[in-house]
């Protein structure tokens, strides 16, 4: 089933801000397509791509009023079935972006929901009985229709909640599961995944998966739910990917999911990494890494064997790798994003240290997110490559800074982080101990210290990772000879007596 996973590198597109090919100052799908070679070319051989249906855009997408239309500035059905098409040519996979949890006002479900009348859509959504009574929840549409309720928001104000039921119905508006409103909800929502699999989508991330049921604290309605849609995938398309945006690997894994995401929100320590005050991988190294391998320790036992917990670059959500830390740091946080278990995901432009732009204004209620949202910056040419379009034009205004990084000078520069990447993932794709599926034991993630060292495993090899961002020299009691170096950065290592002793800003993969 779906073997492609197994040494999958994830690619994250935000078509947005790719490649815009008719000057409109957005990105589209022929853009894309242009840039597909970029992306080969890396190493990465899958792309999750960011939603791409119609919607009036108040969540950059994620507010969709038609799943089954492209959103015509990015182009029509058919040019994202010919970039489907051009990915599988190259040998690559692509993810399409499914938001099962909410849609656009604007969608004709909830304009039909909001009606008085009773119609098919009135229990698409979550709503109450009386315009009195809100729902608990992250908030609620009131007083906007002539229908006597109130109705669930799932995320912002203007995204109302799907129905997929309560876990335990409580009040007389909940419905169960099985009532025939959530069955409609779940039977629509096969159909639209059935629509892009048969066009040619390889399968879906799943935005906010674990949202679906309400009243539903572990997860256990959720979890049935998945496992129904894994059943009737297993039935129709036994090889479509789900990767969950969830949190919580075992759940998400229970619930049928190849892999989830370890985000930055919930009890991951992911921040303690690279987004906190004193991030793990910056050279002041001040930072800890150990609450966060405790977690994931937990969470890769819990998971062994089941599926893959997915550790990103970044995405759209959260600040850019390069807010807070710079030049060499990049280098070995990226030698651990793409040593680590499970398939990575890199975030457009981080494979180029491209920095969050400070100060924007919102756009598409990106808020403080659209500094991570900026447009790739291609070359030295106008607008760096991205667009024609007049620069006020531009979907979001590129890196202002004079040495903003771009593709074409990190390709020259034998020493840039975009070949350092490129190096990363061919090692990775050359060493089944480094690749998703292979093993991994820690040995070295003490409290507050450094270095970080761990131990990866396939078969009959075994790769030993050490990892030092702090800019001062480290050691550790190492029991292996380290004499067979696959690719060290930033010196080489010294074993005395049983310890290491390692530079700072250092790298190295070993086989033992
Ligand atoms: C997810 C998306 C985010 C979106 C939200 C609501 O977290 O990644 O961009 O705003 O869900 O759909
Ligand atoms: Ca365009």
């Amino acid at each position: 089933m779906a073997k492609w996973l197994d040494d999958a590198v994830f690619y994250e597109i935000y078509p947005q801000s790719f490649k815009d090919t008719n000057s409109d100052g957005i990105g589209d799908f022929n853009g894309i397509r242009e840039k597909l070679d970029h992306i080969k070319e890396l190493g990465c051989n899958a792309v999750w791509m960011n939603p791409c249906f119609e919607s009036p855009f108040g969540d950059a997408g994620y507010d969709v009023s038609d799943y089954y239309k492209t959103a015509p500035r990015y182009g029509t059905n058919d040019e994202l079935k010919r970039l489907m098409d051009e990915i599988h040519v190259r040998g690559m996979h692509i993810l399409l972006d499914l938001v099962p949890g909410h849609t656009s006002i604007e969608h004709r479900w909830f304009r039909e929901s909001m009606k008085a009348e009773d119609n098919a859509y009135t229990d698409r959504y979550v709503w109450t009985d009386s315009i009195w009574e809100t729902p608990e929840g992250p908030g609620a549409l009131r007083g906007i229709s002539d229908r006597d309720g109130s109705c669930l928001a799932s995320f912002f104000s203007h995204q109302p909640a799907l129905n997929y039921g309560y876990y335990r119905p409580e009040k007389p508006w909940q419905q169960a599961m099985d009532a025939p409103g959530p069955r409609a909800t779940v039977a629509e929502l096969k159909k639209i995944m059935r629509f892009w699999l048969t066009m040619g989508c390889d399968g879906f991330r799943v935005d906010m998966a674990h949202s679906l049921v309400k009243g539903d604290e572990d997860g256990r309605g959720t979890i049935e739910l998945w496992k129904e849609i894994r059943a009737f995938l297993d039935e129709e398309f036994p090889e479509a990917v789900m990767v969950s945006e969830w949190g919580e690997p075992d759940k998400a894994l229970a619930g049928g999911f190849h892999m989830d995401f370890l985000l930055h929100f919930g009890p991951s320590h992911y921040n303690d990494l690279f987004r906190c005050e004193e991030p793990y991988f910056s050279g002041r190294g001040k930072g800890d890494v150990s609450e966060f391998v405790r977690r994931y320790r937990e969470n890769y036992e819990k998971t062994a064997g089941k599926g893959l917990i997915c550790i990103p670059s970044g995405n759209h959500d959260m600040a850019r790798l390069a807010r807070t830390i710079h030049g060499d740091e990049l280098k070995v946080a990226f030698a651990f994003l793409l040593s680590m278990p499970g398939a990575p995901f890199i975030y457009y432009g981080d494979e180029i240290g491209m920095r969050y732009v400070e100060g924007l204004t919102s756009v598409e209620g990106g808020y403080d997110r659209t500094g991570s949202r900026s447009p790739m910056q291609w070359d030295g040419s106008v607008n760096a490559g991205f667009s024609l379009a007049g620069e006020e034009k531009l979907y979001i205004p590129l890196d202002p800074a004079p040495d903003r990084p771009t593709v074409a000078g990190q390709t020259a520069d034998p020493d840039s982080l975009y070949h350092e990447v490129r190096e990363l993932i061919a090692l990775r794709q050359a060493h089944p101990a480094l690749k998703n599926r292979g093993g991994i034991e820690f040995i070295c993630a003490e409290k507050n210290a450094y270095p970080f060292v761990y131990l990866r495993s396939a078969e009959e090899e075994r790769i030993l990772v050490i990892l030092n961002p702090s800019h001062r020299p480290a050691s550790f009691a190492c029991g292996y000879p380290l004499t067979a170096g696959l690719r060290t950065f930033g010196g080489e290592i010294t074993v005395k007596d049983g310890t290491a002793a390692v530079p700072g800003g250092f790298y190295g993969f070993y086989r033992v």
